[in-house]
């Protein structure tokens, strides 16, 4: 993008009517075609996410885009790993509390629910869900698969300016036809991620994401989740 084209005024009607569009068309997506994605649509997509805030513009971000043989070889390797003991994956740091406490747990439940009745998969069901997981590190058969690294010298607040940025990706690659999901359980593969994308220790995985043109016709793509409405979370506070 331009200098000039970025400094250019928006015309705030059109603009919301398009944000608010693409922000509320955005949903995680869990299956793919295998419609070919070009590396400049890529390019195209973190040109724009770059702008994504950051504290002090610190930009923690360090991104790797997997596609062709590179992609094949590590999602094998990372199902190949995965089948051989799941119990030994790791994340870099830790998803939510144990055990997950209210309001967080029913909604961490409703939603587990929800995506194992679209998968056919029930929670009772282990090998199904370990079936279902392996997707997860195939990038649910997306052509192109991201992973997130940030410097681990940094502190929890660079994870909000990380999160901008992820969604910023989330937005473009939406904007633009395609569809994503973001994975924070590529974080458990860090061992293999790091050996096969030369990172060395001071590198944390953060996440990894799938993009590409979703499979709609999937039921697991079709959930619309229940979202908390404004005054279910806000307080608008006057005197
Ligand atoms: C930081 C982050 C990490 C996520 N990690 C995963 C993941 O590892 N696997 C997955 O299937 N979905 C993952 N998701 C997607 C969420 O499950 C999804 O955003 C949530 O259920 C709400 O659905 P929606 O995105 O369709 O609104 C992640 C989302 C975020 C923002």
């Amino acid at each position: 993008m331009n200098a000039s084209l970025q400094q250019a005024s928006l015309d705030p009607a059109s603009a919301a009517h398009f944000v608010d569009q693409v922000m509320t068309a955005r949903t995680a997506k869990r299956g793919f075609l295998d419609t070919p994605v070009s590396i400049e649509l890529v390019r195209d997509i973190l040109s724009v996410a770059r702008y994504a805030p950051s504290s002090s513009n610190t930009q923690p971000w360090q991104c790797y885009v997997l596609v062709g043989e590179a992609r094949e070889r590590i999602t094998s390797k990372a199902v190949d790993i995965f089948r051989a003991g799941p119990e030994k994956l790791q994340p870099e740091y830790p998803f939510f509390p144990q055990p997950l406490h209210e309001p967080f747990a029913a909604r961490f439940n409703c939603f587990r629910g929800r995506l194992g009745d679209a998968v056919g998969v029930p929670r009772s069901d282990k090998y199904g869900r370990l079936k279902d997981v392996e997707r997860q590190f195939r990038f649910f058969e997306a052509p192109v698969g991201l992973i997130f690294t940030m410097d681990r010298g940094l502190e929890l607040a660079s994870f909000i300016c990380y999160g901008c940025f992820l969604q910023n990706i989330m937005l473009a690659a939406k904007a633009r036809g395609l569809d994503t999901c973001a994975q924070q359980i590529w974080s458990l593969q860090h061992a293999l991620l790091r050996e096969e994308l030369k990172f060395d220790d001071g590198q944390m995985v953060v996440a990894g994401m799938s993009l590409g043109y979703a499979n709609n016709a999937l039921a697991e793509n079709n959930m619309c989740l229940e979202k908390l409405l404004v005054d279910e979370f806000t307080m608008f506070v006057e005197q």
